[in-house]
């Protein structure tokens, strides 16, 4: 295969190097086009570009693989915790035994947040979207954290990433029992991460939440199946933001702020409201699937489709097989359920979701394992940002440790040319 691409433009040749990476991935390399030829590429929504070079997670979407560091994710279904996935993406390498009880027992000693700043939480109105509460208190951690701003040593930088994998999960609780007028429970040193959670979730003061190890799995897999996934719209507006110079908290604040979306984190609401459309009677699946292949009606088969996976979401596998043990050991019968595999029965068999390469994503089944679990809807978004978090570091931090130039896009601008100001008697 060639190692150049050849470009013809306005009659003369220019070369561009072609980069290669680990796993035979082919870029063309035009770090030096507009410089050279006085031109830009162009390519909304990004879908052909590379922005840069990673070695976190690999993913082939034609063949259905994600793997982090190298790990296939389905080794991931039985095994490890959450922590030491955090781990394995931040620093490069599984933990050995001292660093990852050190790792956790951080994790633990760092799940309090500041008094201080939990006065936040009491300023924001009861219906405050937690994702606009956990956005805020993520950015809020620059102001409790100055020591924590110029991050270039390992050792510091372990600890802030610590904090924040530890911190977020203490805001989320806050976030909910805020929403609900409940008091906070604070973190229980004795308890492990994805249990602490759930304890600071659903425990009262008078009443300890007793956690099945089964609902502590599936959280955790569901955490760990989010953990990352290469430069989507939230990583790589951390990275974006990071590439200024941004601070860590700042920089994922901004993250959270790209998941929310529909079309990224807040599928798995989208998914929920579109099921309950379906159950509530207004529509039946066969007519939802009609409407989401018609352009002008401006609905979407939530949880389905992929930007990179043409094939099939290998975490949307994971989190099927788990939704399937799942609902029945904890003896729910959720309708949401049989309406999504109807809806799946029926997207699969249809030319149009065929052609385009359309199937479940990670946000099709998570949803209603989360409901199952007693999170509610609003909650959702919440908990992939928890389980993404880890990506969203370990991209800052690769970044951090190889500076760049800060991304700055161009344009091909489209407006109107040079016009004179009109004061504003004259105009129309
Ligand atoms: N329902 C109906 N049609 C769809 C859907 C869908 N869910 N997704 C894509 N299409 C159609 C789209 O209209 C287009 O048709 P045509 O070629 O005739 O114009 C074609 O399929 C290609 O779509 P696209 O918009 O160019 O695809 P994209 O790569 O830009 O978008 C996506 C990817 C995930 C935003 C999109 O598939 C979507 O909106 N899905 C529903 C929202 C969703 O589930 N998002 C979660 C993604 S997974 C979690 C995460 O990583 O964030």
């Amino acid at each position: 295969m060639s190692d150049v691409a050849k470009l013809i433009l306005d009659g003369k040749e220019y070369e561009f190097p072609i980069t290669v990476g680990s796993e035979q991935e082919r870029g063309i390399d035009i770090s030096t086009l507009r410089a050279r030829t006085g031109h830009i590429t162009l390519d909304q929504g990004y879908g052909n570009t590379g922005s840069c070079q990673s070695a976190i997670t690999y993913i082939d979407g034609d063949k259905g693989i994600l793997r982090y560091r190298g790990i296939p994710i389905e080794q991931f279904a039985n095994g490890p915790n959450f922590i030491e996935v955090a781990w394995l993406l931040i620093f490069g390498r599984l933990p050995d035994e001292t660093e990852y009880r050190s790792f956790a027992d951080e994790l633990t000693h760092e799940a309090n947040i500041d008094e201080g700043m939990r006065h936040h939480f009491d300023s924001f109105p009861r219906k405050a979207p937690p994702m606009a509460i956990l956005a805020s208190m993520v950015s809020a951690l620059s102001c409790f954290h100055p020591e924590f701003m110029d991050l270039t040593d390992e050792e510091r930088f372990c600890a802030a990433a610590a904090r924040l994998i530890s911190k977020i999960r203490t805001i989320a609780a806050f976030a909910y029992r805020h929403a609900k007028g409940l008091p906070y429970i604070y973190p229980d040193p004795n308890l492990k991460f994805v249990h602490n959670f759930l304890h600071m979730m659903f425990s009262m003061p008078y009443d300890q939440f007793i956690c099945d190890d089964l609902v502590r799995d599936a959280l955790n897999l569901i955490l760990i199946l989010h953990a990352d996934h290469e430069q989507n719209c939230s990583t790589s507006t951390v990275r974006m933001v990071g590439s200024s110079q941004a601070n860590l908290f700042a920089s994922c604040s901004a993250g959270i702020g790209a998941l929310w979306g529909p079309l990224h984190g807040g599928a798995n609401v989208a998914v929920l409201q579109m099921l309950e459309k379906i159950h509530n009677g207004n529509l039946t699946p066969e007519e939802y699937v009609k409407l989401a292949k018609d352009k002008e009606s401006g609905v979407r088969l939530m949880g389905f489709g992929h930007r990179v996976y043409k094939n099939f979401d290998p975490r949307a596998k994971l989190i099927g097989d788990i939704a399937n043990e799942l609902l029945p050991r904890l003896g729910v019968h959720d309708p949401l359920l049989d309406i999504a595999r109807r809806l799946e029965e029926i997207a699969l068999e249809d030319p149009y979701f065929i052609e385009r390469n359309l199937y479940p994503n990670v946000d099709f089944y998570s949803g209603i394992i989360l409901r199952a679990i007693g999170i509610p809807t609003d909650m959702f978004t919440v908990i992939f940002a928890i389980g993404r978090l880890p990506g969203w570091i370990a991209h800052w931090w690769e970044q951090n440790q190889a500076p760049s130039r800060i991304a700055r896009p161009r344009q091909i601008y489209v407006g109107n040319g040079m016009t004179d100001y009109t004061p504003m008697p004259g105009r129309k």
